[in-house]
């Protein structure tokens, strides 16, 4: 949540070709053109638990049209007010990565990101991404990801977040993107399990992040790491490597190993004067 994103398998390995086929599908959507907004009416879900794998359930990015239905959804999840302006900005600029779950013609879920310079994020950010990756180093950052509450809990987030990902890591540039990171409140239980399903890592604590309704409330920094991505290391980042390299070393079959190669040299060294003294004494004898 601005001011406030995987794990795919056998099953998911079609939702991600049919994911790839919408993504293309979606591409076409609007270049050629660009779904309006359906005036929102009660859908019943009938389909029930099957709709994630309903042909009817489809992907396209957001156009301006959206912008009230996008509003009326985030007043809906968030307890955040969000400007117009941000309105504007994530349904009509290329700056973001807005895309849609529509069924039967109505949005049902969003996910909103934009790619970041790793090394120009906000001060409580600055930290996600070690300063040894190069100025080119890119992070993901998830504004906004919801789905409307009956369609909650069959896959539609899981969904938009693979879309998402494989966004940040196929195509152009894409090994540049090391992150994909997000803030949430510490109160959403239901966000911070479904991201930490999801392979997010708790990264930072913000104290007072939120000012909601007057009030300020506290919030997390989540980060799933992409290409190799890493945070910087801390003291206990080098202890516990240290450990790592002591116990390699010490484990008994890396000593019988270095024993045994010990031997072995020891015995090929060993060679020439062994027949050095086998020479001479058949020297003595003959
Ligand atoms: N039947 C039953 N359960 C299913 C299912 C199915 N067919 N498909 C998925 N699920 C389960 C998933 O396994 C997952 O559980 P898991 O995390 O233990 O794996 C759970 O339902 C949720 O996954 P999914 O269905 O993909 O998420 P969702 O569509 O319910 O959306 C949120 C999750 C968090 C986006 C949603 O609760 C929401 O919109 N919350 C309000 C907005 C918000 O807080 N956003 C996050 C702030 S950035």
């Amino acid at each position: 949540m601005a001011s406030e994103a995987l794990t795919v398998s056998s099953s998911k390995k079609r939702r991600n070709r049919r994911g790839r086929r919408q993504q293309d599908e979606t591409k076409n959507m609007i270049r050629l053109a660009p779904e309006r907004p359906s005036t929102p009416t009660a859908i019943s879900i009938e389909s029930g638990p099957t709709i994630i794998n309903s042909h009817e359930l489809q992907l396209r990015f957001l156009n301006p049209g959206d912008l009230p239905e996008v509003k009326r959804l985030c007043h809906e999840w968030f307890p955040i007010e969000y400007p117009d302006t941000w309105y504007t900005d994530i349904t009509s600029t290329q700056k973001f990565y807005s895309v849609a779950a529509v069924y039967r013609g109505q949005i049902v879920g969003l996910v909103v990101a934009e790619i970041k310079d790793g090394h120009s994020l906000p001060k409580e950010d600055s930290e996600i991404l070690a300063s040894t990756f190069d100025k080119s180093s890119k992070i993901g950052y998830i504004l906004s990801l919801g789905v409307v509450k009956g369609f909650r809990k069959q896959g539609i987030a899981s969904f938009l977040l693979e879309n998402l990902i494989a966004h940040l890591t196929t195509g152009e540039n894409s090994h540049d993107v090391k992150a994909v990171y997000l803030h949430v409140l510490t109160t959403n239980n239901a966000a911070i399990t479904f991201y930490e399903h999801r392979g997010f890592r708790p990264h930072l604590f913000l104290p007072y992040y939120y000012a909601i309704g007057g009030r300020r409330r506290d919030g997390f920094t989540y980060v799933l790491y992409l290409n190799g991505g890493h945070p910087p290391w801390r003291l206990l980042d080098y202890m516990s490597n240290c450990c790592q390299i002591c116990l390699s070393v010490l484990n008994p079959w890396s000593l019988t190993k270095a024993a045994f190669r010990k031997v072995n040299l020891a015995w090929f060294n060993a060679m020439p004067r062994i027949r050095q003294i086998a020479h001479g004494t058949t020297a003595v004898f003959s």
